[in-house]
């Protein structure tokens, strides 16, 4: 980890609870020149003299050695800060209203306070908020506030550190990302950071506020669904540890990107079928799993929302490509396109189906069966070649992901197309 001296930013950081003050002492720390800024004189006494204003492992260190380094100081001045300031660090708390709405006053605060001590300021302030707002909240709250002021631009800068090893997630940050639309701001901003040594991610401001969010919701979940497949396999006299080491040793499709991207509803012959036994089971074991009992739904609930947009495009003619639950297969069974379908031929939409493994004259075994007698009012919308449906139709729905090719022949037929595979709602493509 390099440092950098006699770099002439000064950095303000507004707040110095857990993510203000380690921001503060570790951007010192590199050699940054910080001054640390909090309504609690209290926060600031215990910085001035050098020490944490709480604990957290090695902090303590870092503040004393900043302080008497002079890279790092403390106020309660507002005007003091702005003045000397470059760069901004919000880092005030947003907690939790009594609805589960986010509390803004804080941040609402902090921003009309720097507001007013910019009166005749001559040089650039740029704004990051690196406190957890919900994605439109510098735009709105932050943004709004400064309007008319050139010489400021805001950024979003989430902080992923965890209180218990917040100094060690700083010096090694599992991911540093910073968003806004100004791009000299956005790289003066993760500039900061660079003696780090890792890429930052550059991304807009919305996106940025919304990634704290999912992975906040994804920690959770995966915290959850541990709790839960360690719950059931206790009950069972299972070792719960020994389940989960070894399901993550699986480094392909469980910790990996495999299934995390936004697409189409999940179906086939296994995922829908193997969750409800194990839901059934934990119910016979008294075992309430909320989370593992609500995949279905919410898988039923994205389907939804697939079928609305489709529906909505009206009575026109519709060309489906795909039909079986996922590429490179010909089975049926519990696949998505199949209710989606069933749902729209009960409205009376005009539709052809092509699927390029399920071809009705070829098709043999269990598939042919299901077609011919558990669905034949879907067999009877399906056509033999991509063209016949292209030709046709109005509008497409891609309801499985086309190879190159047959996704470039949908391309150049110029037809418009809803891609549930990519967008996952039906947004249009
Ligand atoms: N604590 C974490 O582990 C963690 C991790 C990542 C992100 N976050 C997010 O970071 C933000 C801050 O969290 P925290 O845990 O550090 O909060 P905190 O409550 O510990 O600290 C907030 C500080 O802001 C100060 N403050 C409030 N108004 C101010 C103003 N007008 N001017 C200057 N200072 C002001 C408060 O006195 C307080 O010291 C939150 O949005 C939180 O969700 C927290």
């Amino acid at each position: 980890m390099s440092s950098i001296t006699n770099n002439p930013t000064t950095i303000a950081v507004f707040g110095l609870g857990y993510v203000g003050c380690v921001t503060a002492a570790c951007l010192a720390n590199l050699g940054h020149k910080v001054i640390g800024v909090d309504t609690d004189p209290g926060k600031v006494a215990n910085v001035v003299k050098g020490e944490a204003p709480f604990y957290e492992p090695g902090l303590e260190a870092l503040v004393k050695s900043s302080v008497e380094r002079g890279l790092l100081t403390a106020t309660t001045s507002t005007a003091d800060a702005i003045a000397a300031a470059d760069i901004v660090l919000l880092c005030v708390g947003t907690p939790s209203e009594k609805t589960g709405n986010l509390g803004l006053d804080q941040l609402r605060r902090v921003v009309t306070n720097i507001n007013v001590k910019l009166a005749g300021r001559q040089k650039r302030l740029d704004v990051a908020v690196r406190s957890t707002v919900f994605p439109g909240t510098c735009e709105e709250i932050v943004e709004s506030v400064f309007a008319g002021n050139d010489l400021v631009r805001v950024v979003s800068n989430p902080e992923f550190l965890r209180e218990g090893t917040a100094v060690k997630d700083f010096r090694e940050p599992s991911i540093i990302v910073v968003g806004g639309s100004d791009p000299a701001a956005v790289e003066r901003v993760a500039g900061i950071y660079s003696p780090l040594g890792v890429p930052p991610c550059l991304v807009s401001l919305r996106t940025a506020e919304m990634i704290k969010y999912a992975c906040n919701a994804f920690h959770a979940v995966k915290i959850s669904f541990a709790n839960e497949i360690g719950a059931l396999a206790s009950r069972m006299n299972i070792s719960a540890e020994e389940v989960m080491d070894t399901l993550c040793q699986d480094d392909h499709l469980n910790i990996s990107k495999a299934y995390l991207k936004p697409g189409f509803a999940f179906g086939g012959s296994c995922l829908p079928k193997d969750l409800r036994a194990l839901n059934y089971r934990a119910s016979r074991l008294d075992i309430k799993l909320p989370m593992l009992c609500n995949v279905l739904a919410s898988n039923d609930e994205h389907l939804n929302r697939a079928i609305d947009a489709v529906a909505d495009l009206g009575n026109i003619k519709l060309g489906i490509f795909g039909l079986a639950f996922k590429e490179n297969t010909d089975d049926l069974r519990e696949s998505p396109v199949v209710t989606m379908l069933e749902y729209l031929i009960g409205k009376g939409r005009d539709m052809k189906v092509f699927d390029p493994h399920i071809q009705i004259d070829a098709i043999y075994g269990s598939n042919k069966n299901f077609i011919l007698n558990a669905v034949p009012h879907i067999g009877k919308l399906m056509v033999g070649g991509l063209e016949d449906m292209l030709g046709w139709a109005d509008h497409i729905v891609i309801a499985q992901k086309p190879s190159t090719a047959l996704a470039e022949a949908i391309r150049a037929s110029g037809k418009p197309v809803i891609d549930l595979v990519r967008s996952g709602t039906g947004q249009p493509v």
